[in-house]
């Protein structure tokens, strides 16, 4: 592991394993790529576009969502998707493991979190094994004396060649949410999910195993969630990624968000003393 300052003067960590090699920002615990050993490009997506500066939070590779999903309920002026992935994260271990690296992060509640909209005492380790599959587990443990709620989301950036022929197998038995629209679920469609425009849903559940199928690519990601019962698809399209300053104008054809969540009616609730670990691990395969 190679400690860095990458664009913008942010902290990065540099990790080559014998089966795979990857970059991590300290800000925000920010995996940006994942490039298994074999392969010529990071399985993990990151936005030519992105910025690399304080308080914007970067665009592509592995935002952590934490301790709330998209706006926040009790006040919007609060930062999307929560201030986990604009914060620094602590590097607490770095370690061979067999082929594997394994760093594990850490942040913990201070007066900025403490003075924010979920003002709660917490501590998040993160853990990151780099091998032949990426794994991902975030841990968090509510160290007072009474119960808070959070939600998380792992809200990957996958590339892709072309997401017009792409297709996410696995949720066909799962309702979801359609946030573009409106607030009633929606029955599951019994079928993969295709993207022929904007596509921003949240599943209420998960699967074992979701795969991101990629014909041209001769290739599927899979993404296998634990202790996850909700599950994010994103896709942005043409006008919204034209609207997105961080965020290149034809980008949109060559990446996915497939995320890993516990969100909405998902939301963790931990009493005093409890811990949760929602995890995943993605795994490349041919087909
Ligand atoms: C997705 C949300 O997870 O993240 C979308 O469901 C949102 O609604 C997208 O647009 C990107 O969010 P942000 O805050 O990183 O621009």
């Amino acid at each position: 592991v190679q400690a860095d300052v990458g664009p913008g003067g942010l902290r990065v960590l540099r990790v080559t394993a014998p089966s795979a090699s990857a970059e991590i920002y300290l800000r925000g615990a920010h995996v940006a790529s994942w490039t298994p050993a074999g392969t010529d490009a990071s399985v993990i997506w990151m936005s030519e576009k992105s910025e690399y500066t304080d308080g914007v939070p970067l665009r592509g590779g592995v935002p952590i969502c934490f301790p709330w999903f998209g706006a926040n309920a009790d006040d919007p002026s609060e930062p999307s998707h929560g201030f986990a992935r604009l914060a620094e994260w602590e590097l607490v271990e770095a370690k061979d493991v067999g082929s594997t690296v394994v760093l594990t992060l850490r942040l913990h509640d201070d007066l900025a979190t403490r003075a924010s909209a979920w003002g709660h005492r917490f501590e998040a380790l993160y853990t990151v094994t780099v091998g032949g599959h990426l794994d991902l587990a975030l841990t968090v443990t509510n160290p007072d004396r009474k119960a808070f709620t959070y939600e998380a989301a792992l809200h990957t950036y996958f590339g892709v060649s072309d997401i017009r022929s792409v297709s996410v197998t696995g949720l066909e038995d799962v309702p979801f949410l359609d946030k573009l629209d409106g607030p009633s679920p929606l029955p599951a469609e019994g079928e993969a999910v295709r993207f022929v425009g904007e596509t921003d849903r949240v599943y209420l559940g998960s699967a074992e195993t979701i795969g991101v199928v990629d014909p041209n690519a001769k290739r599927v990601i899979d993404v296998k969630p634990r202790e996850s019962s909700s599950t994010v698809v994103w896709n942005p399209w043409v006008a919204k990624a034209a609207k997105m300053a961080d965020f290149g104008d034809d980008e949109w054809t060559t990446m996915v968000c497939v995320e890993t969540c516990n969100v909405g009616a998902a939301a963790v609730t931990l009493e005093a003393g409890a811990s949760h670990t929602m995890s995943v691990r993605y795994d490349v395969t041919g087909r």
